[in-house]
């Protein structure tokens, strides 16, 4: 049961005299040793509420608080347990613990389950009021979503037309939607060749909305929007396909192109985009905003030079020293290989981030039928090698965060 103690004047009302509220829940114990606010803390009346231990806050009765204070038991798995619940039941609000002698494993543990800050028991105004301090200063950083809860952005981007970018991009999308599946994290395949794409194709997806309808919203396309317009691949993977009809390369903006991937990034945890094979404004303004950018390219004299040309135009746009991987895709193995792998770095002053087996045959019967290359045939050397390209990407960009 929750019964308020101190500090409850009038109004219950968020605002009240247009203060916002934070309720400090403790227990009877931790009430009896805490330090009483007689005014405002951080532009915040702190009012004191008993909560047993063991009970769970209800966010219907504490629906005029802003923030809450939650006393937690840092010894004892349970503790930990109704935190995490508090956390839950209360989200949005920014919760802070209140522990006895915190620890610094024990200060991570909460910031681990989300707590925006962590202070000690008994409590002590100051303490309280510099917690609270950083709590506003969160919540006018402003609803946003925060920054971790941003998804990775891989761009997919080709030396010439026909190396392999869709078909590595689905394919890959697919195997990265199941492994992040499991843990709970969506993964999105945005089709940007707004021209060519082919990516619901190769899905064996007839979606009826496409990101032409995310930018004919304009202003008014928000998550939901995006996601309205996605279609799930059985893999999981949700696809925003391209324009049915061909539009203009030059007929959207970079501002409009960069909030479609902000909403992207928004709504699910790892966004792969497909990008036309010429350069405009937007899809440079969108690979300077990518985790990783994969430069797919075959392993032959032409396919290298236009790869190399590539990278020359990116470095000479100052985008130089964005994470570009370059994948040598179709690659053969022993007698087949013609080129090799040091003298393609050297021709393209850059090194090669990973190479991708030919085979033509799987690759083009899961095409054919919109289904993952493990569809087809199990433990394909072609499979082995995009789930290692995944392992690098994913590595890399985790260092970087
Ligand atoms: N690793 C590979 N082995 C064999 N064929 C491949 C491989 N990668 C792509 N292909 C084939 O190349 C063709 C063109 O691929 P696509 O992804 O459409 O190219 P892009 O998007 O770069 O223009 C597809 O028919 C696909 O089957
Ligand atoms: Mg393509």
């Amino acid at each position: 049961m929750m019964e308020f103690r101190r500090g409850k004047t009038g109004s219950l009302k968020g605002s009240a005299r247009g203060r916002d509220a934070v309720a400090v829940l403790l227990s009877e114990a931790e009430l009896a040793a805490a330090e009483v606010p007689s005014g405002p803390l951080a532009g915040f009346e702190a009012r004191l509420v008993a909560l047993s231990p063991e009970a769970t806050p209800d966010a219907a009765t504490l629906g005029w608080a802003r923030a809450i204070v939650i006393e937690t038991d840092g010894k004892t798995p349970e503790g930990w347990e109704r935190l995490t619940n508090a956390i839950r039941a209360l989200s949005p609000l920014p919760v802070i613990a209140a522990l006895r002698e915190p620890t610094h494993g024990e200060t991570r543990q909460c910031m681990h389950l989300g707590a925006v800050d962590v202070i000690a028991l008994p409590l002590g105004l100051d303490e309280l009021q510099q917690a609270l301090g950083q709590a506003r200063q969160r919540m006018s950083a402003g609803a946003a979503p925060s920054e971790d809860s941003h998804g990775r952005v891989i761009a997919f981007v080709k030396s010439v037309g026909g190396v392999g970018a869709t078909a590595l991009a689905t394919q890959m999308g697919c195997l990265l939607a199941a492994r992040e599946g499991v843990a709970g994290r969506e993964t999105c395949l945005l089709d940007l060749d707004l021209q060519f794409g082919n990516a619901a194709l190769y899905l064996g997806l007839s979606p009826t909305l496409s990101v032409a309808d995310v930018i004919a919203a304009g202003a008014r396309a928000d998550g939901a929007l995006l996601r309205s317009t996605t279609t799930e691949h059985p893999s999981g993977l949700h696809v925003v396909a391209a324009p049915p009809d061909i539009i203009p390369l030059e007929s959207v903006s970079a501002e409009q192109m960069s909030d479609i991937l902000d909403l992207a990034r928004q709504e699910f945890s790892n966004v792969l985009v497909d990008l036309p094979g010429s350069w405009t404004n937007w899809s440079l303004s969108l690979v300077a905003r990518a985790d990783a950018v994969c430069l797919i390219t075959e392993m032959s004299i032409p396919s290298l030079r236009q790869a190399r040309r590539q990278l020359d135009m990116l470095a000479s746009q100052d985008l130089g020293d964005l994470p570009i991987y370059v994948i040598v895709n179709r690659h053969e193995r022993g007698f087949l290989k013609s080129i090799k792998t040091d003298e393609a770095e050297q021709a393209l002053n850059h090194s090669i981030a990973a190479t991708i087996s030919n085979d033509f045959r799987t690759l083009s019967a899961a095409i054919d039928q919109g289904v993952p290359v493990s569809d087809i045939k199990m433990k394909t050397r072609l499979e082995k090698d995009m789930s290692a390209m995944i392992d690098m990407l994913l590595t890399h960009i985790e260092q970087r965060e």
